[in-house]
């Protein structure tokens, strides 16, 4: 018997039953040894697509002897920028690049070239990171509802590298201040089971046990679930503006109603809505109000370099007073290095990231924007519209520009397979198995809406005609997704890691 063998006789196992099984099988030989004979095959596939420059450019194990000429080195980058950049401005990728024209890219590489040396922690050094970083956050609140009702005229936040840290500085502040102000040691989160990873991580980093809640059959989170789940140790309630898998938008003011009820904090993740929901609501559509004219939202992620359309690294975590924000901050008094302080996890952070994500929002401008969420939100009604004519395929929920796909009668990972050989990069999912496309700027290009329905209809109509396919990745998402060792998956993840850290 080999593990996907195992693994579907033994899929029905309660998690907690399949954990105990799995330590204690890890520990007999022979199954240690299938277990890594199949990690090995896994990791050949997965270095094999990882590491494409293995015999195209030099190797540097060690510093070389002597500095290597500044042409050749940047030579050497731009070829591989080159290699890279085809695939995401062709706008065959999901996310990943959210703008992508060579002028706004060019713009802020030049704004980046000007602040490179800038670092926040030294304000007095640098008081235009400063500013920057405070007028970002001032936007971002304005989009948010600041100063629309009195109940959040004390909206701020802080610039963070991302949406992850934007979320663990959230969950951090939630924990600290339960347990000053309430004693809570044992702190919970309740959260959708479709909230990101960032809340898991965030979770692990801080001791924070979470509540995890199912989706109900439109792919959001069951309010009554939550509901029910609110216990004295409750810290937060966390929902999705959309969520990353399905791009379906949790119930926010219900759930922020029993947040609040409950006295208890709400965190709206918008990480990817933040850019998108502000400007769609003006053009008219028909999104829910998810940030802080709710009176039960207290703290929001919304990340600029995602539809914000600044550089990679720069999100913004915000709160609905400076109370609850100052959870988030660290100090130190008595150390010998001087009165230390910094807003986030990182102490020196990247200022010409903070100059290049201000430059970003003031080049766009409300007009930008609005034009950006339109055409963004017209190409998903035009694939919308085109999967109707996909019979085999269904999209899940109700998403308005993230749409994830499945299929009852195909198999969802040969789709993507083919879809990859067709040049796609886009995200496969499971629980349940789908696959998704977060629509960007890229994909409102004349003509790419169209090769993604013509390249869907091709791939559906090859599995079809070939089922069963043993090649690519379906395979290996399959087995991911059905394993019950979920502690075998996660051996495999950092294993790959292990492959991504190689030379
Ligand atoms: C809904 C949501 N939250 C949080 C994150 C985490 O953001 P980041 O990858 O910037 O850390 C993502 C990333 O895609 C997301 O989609």
């Amino acid at each position: 018997m080999n593990i996907e063998e195992i693994s579907a006789k033994l899929s029905w196992l309660p998690p907690s039953v399949s954990r105990f099984i799995e330590k204690r099988m890890k520990k007999i030989p022979s199954v240690k040894k299938m277990i890594d004979a199949e990690n090995e095959k896994t990791m050949q596939v997965l270095e094999h697509s990882s590491k494409p420059y293995a015999n195209k450019f030099e190797k540097h194990y060690a510093l070389p002897s002597s500095g290597i000429s500044r042409d050749r080195i940047l030579d050497e980058i731009k070829t591989m920028s080159d290699l890279e950049s085809g695939r995401w401005k062709d706008g065959y990728v999901s996310g990943g690049i959210y703008h992508g024209d060579n002028e706004h890219i060019e713009f802020l590489n030049k704004v980046y070239a000007l602040q490179s040396q800038s670092n926040p922690l030294h304000s007095d050094l640098f008081p235009s990171a400063s500013k920057f970083e405070a007028e970002v956050i001032s936007m971002v609140a304005n989009m948010h509802g600041k100063g629309t009702f009195d109940h959040n005229k004390n909206v701020c936040g802080a610039i963070t590298s991302g949406g992850t840290e934007s979320i663990l500085c959230a969950m951090k502040s939630y924990r600290d201040r339960a347990r000053e102000e309430r004693g809570i040691t044992e702190p919970e989160m309740v959260m959708p089971l479709t909230a990101h990873a960032a809340f898991d991580k965030a979770a692990q980093y801080f001791g924070i046990k979470q509540v995890k809640i199912p989706f109900t059959a439109d792919y959001t989170v069951d309010v009554k679930a939550v509901k029910r789940a609110i216990n004295n140790n409750t810290i937060v309630i966390v929902g999705s503006a959309p969520s990353f898998p399905h791009g379906t938008f949790d119930d926010i003011k219900a759930l922020s109603d029993l947040a609040l009820k409950n006295k208890i904090g709400f965190h709206t993740d918008c990480c990817l809505g933040g850019f998108v929901v502000p400007f769609a609501e003006k053009l008219g559509y028909n999104v829910p109000v998810v940030d802080f004219r709710l009176p039960g939202v207290t703290s929001m992620s919304v990340d600029t370099h995602k539809y914000g359309y600044a550089a990679k690294g720069t999100s913004v975590v915000l709160y609905r007073d400076e109370e609850l924000r100052s959870h988030q901050f660290f100090t130190s008094t008595d150390w010998p290095g001087g009165l230390y302080f910094s807003p986030t996890l990182a102490g020196s952070r990247p200022g010409a990231l903070s100059a290049s994500c201000w430059a970003a929002l003031l080049s766009m401008g409300e007009e930008g924007y609005l034009r950006a969420t339109k055409s963004i939100l017209e190409t998903a009604d035009k694939i919308k519209a085109g999967i109707k004519e996909i019979p085999e395929i269904k999209i899940l929920g109700n998403p308005v520009w993230i749409l994830a796909f499945a299929s009852d009668t195909i198999n969802i990972y040969e789709v993507l397979d083919q879809m990859g050989k067709k040049n796609w990069n886009l995200n496969g999912l499971h629980k349940p198995a789908c696959f998704h496309i977060a629509l960007t700027l890229r994909h409102t290009q004349p003509g790419v809406a169209e090769r993604f329905l013509r390249d869907l209809k091709e791939s559906v109509a090859h599995v079809k005609a070939n089922p069963g396919s043993k090649e690519g990745l379906a395979p290996v998402y399959g087995l991911a997704s059905s394993l019950p060792f979920r502690g075998i998956i996660s051996d495999i993840l950092k294993k790959y890691l292990d492959v991504i850290y190689k030379v």
